[in-house]
């Protein structure tokens, strides 16, 4: 068994402020989690100090049954990929791969097996000889993916692994990813500032804000049950959009929230009629932006919908959210 469990985790950097305030979180054996936030809100502390990198200010971590607080990262049976690749670029793929393993002084027959199973699985085969600056950046972050399979490690620990490769190569390693853990059945934790890779990854997906957990939950919920302002905020492009009920007609003290996908349904009971600021043609989808009262929306449209200079918006009440005006919390 090879969970994690973070109990009561505090960190302070230097008794400067508290980055990570009383994280309570349960990753089970061979889930893939995904820590999810804006830039500096603590991911990238959190699995630091999963690894051991990082000292805990508070708190105990527990990597499968054993308490790991004293346990140096090099014993805690866990693999760190970093967004930097960190290959040694006077090695070959293969010494690169095998370097942690010589290290411990593995058996070299041993080490060649291992080297080859883990090229097999990232398709690295040909590249083996080549050096790293022989390759793409995704042979490349796929060459540091191998250097922690051959490891067979309880936990692959991920820091925004993908974010140095471009757009479409993301799309692909993101599958790639996905794949490499059904065929690992390992634990995965990994951490990106990118909701579209955490709703397309995670079986679970934690939303950190500010060195707090706003919500652990699988996508789907975590998309279509937004337990506050911030959670709704963050997942979906364009995101959720926020109508002070006064600018609706509605409800004075509470936020309103609708998708931008459901800003024109047909059989909407709420209608209005907005002045089109601009719109963005997305090829399968049209985005108009405009405001409601002070409120700034966006509707996402089917591209065959040519938005005119002004426009009327159908909502549906049942699609929706309504959040407290003071704590941002929903309320349904
Ligand atoms: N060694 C350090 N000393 C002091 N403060 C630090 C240190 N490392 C990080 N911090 C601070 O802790 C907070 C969390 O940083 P962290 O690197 O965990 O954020 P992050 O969520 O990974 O951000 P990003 O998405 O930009 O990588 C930030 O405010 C950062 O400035
Ligand atoms: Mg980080």
């Amino acid at each position: 068994m090879s969970g994690v469990i973070l109990k009561n985790i505090r960190k302070t950097y230097d008794n400067s402020k508290t980055v990570i305030n009383n994280v309570n979180l349960e990753i089970k054996d061979k889930e893939f989690v995904v820590l999810v936030g804006a830039s500096g809100c603590g991911k990238s502390t959190l699995l630091r100090m999963i690894a051991g990198l990082e000292d805990i200010s508070d708190g105990e971590i527990y990597i499968g049954d054993k308490k790991v607080n004293n346990i140096p990262p090099k014993d805690r049976d866990i693999a760190f990929v970093f967004q930097s690749y960190a290959l040694y670029p006077h090695m070959t793929v293969r010494e690169n791969i095998a370097f942690g393993l010589k290290m411990r002084k593995v058996d070299k027959k041993i080490i060649e097996q291992k080297v080859q199973e883990a090229a097999e699985i990232l398709n690295l085969g040909e590249y083996l000889d080549r050096k790293p600056k022989q390759l793409s950046g995704g042979q490349r972050q796929r060459v540091a993916l191998g250097r922690a399979i051959v490891r067979n490690p309880k936990v692959f620990l991920m820091d925004e692994p993908l974010s140095n490769l471009d757009a479409k190569l993301r799309v692909q390693m993101r599958s790639e990813i996905k794949k490499l853990h059904e065929k690992l059945q390992t634990t995965f934790i990994y951490v990106t500032h990118d909701q579209t890779e955490a709703l397309t990854m995670g079986d679970r997906i934690v939303v950190l804000n500010n060195g707090d957990i706003q919500q652990v939950d699988t996508p789907y919920e975590i998309y279509n049950n937004p337990k506050n302002m911030f959670v709704a905020g963050f997942v979906g492009s364009p995101q959720m959009n926020f109508i002070e009920g006064k600018d609706i007609g509605l409800d004075e003290n509470v936020i309103y929230g609708v998708c931008p996908e459901k800003m024109n349904v047909t059989d909407g009971d709420i209608k209005r009629i907005v002045d089109v600021e601009i719109s963005e043609m997305l090829g399968s989808e049209t985005i108009v932006y405009f405001n409601i009262g002070n409120s700034k929306c966006s509707a996402k449209l089917e591209s065959d919908i040519k938005p005119s200079k002004t426009f009327e918006i159908s909502i549906k009440s049942s699609d929706m959210y309504k959040f407290d005006k003071v704590t941002g919390n929903r309320i349904y």
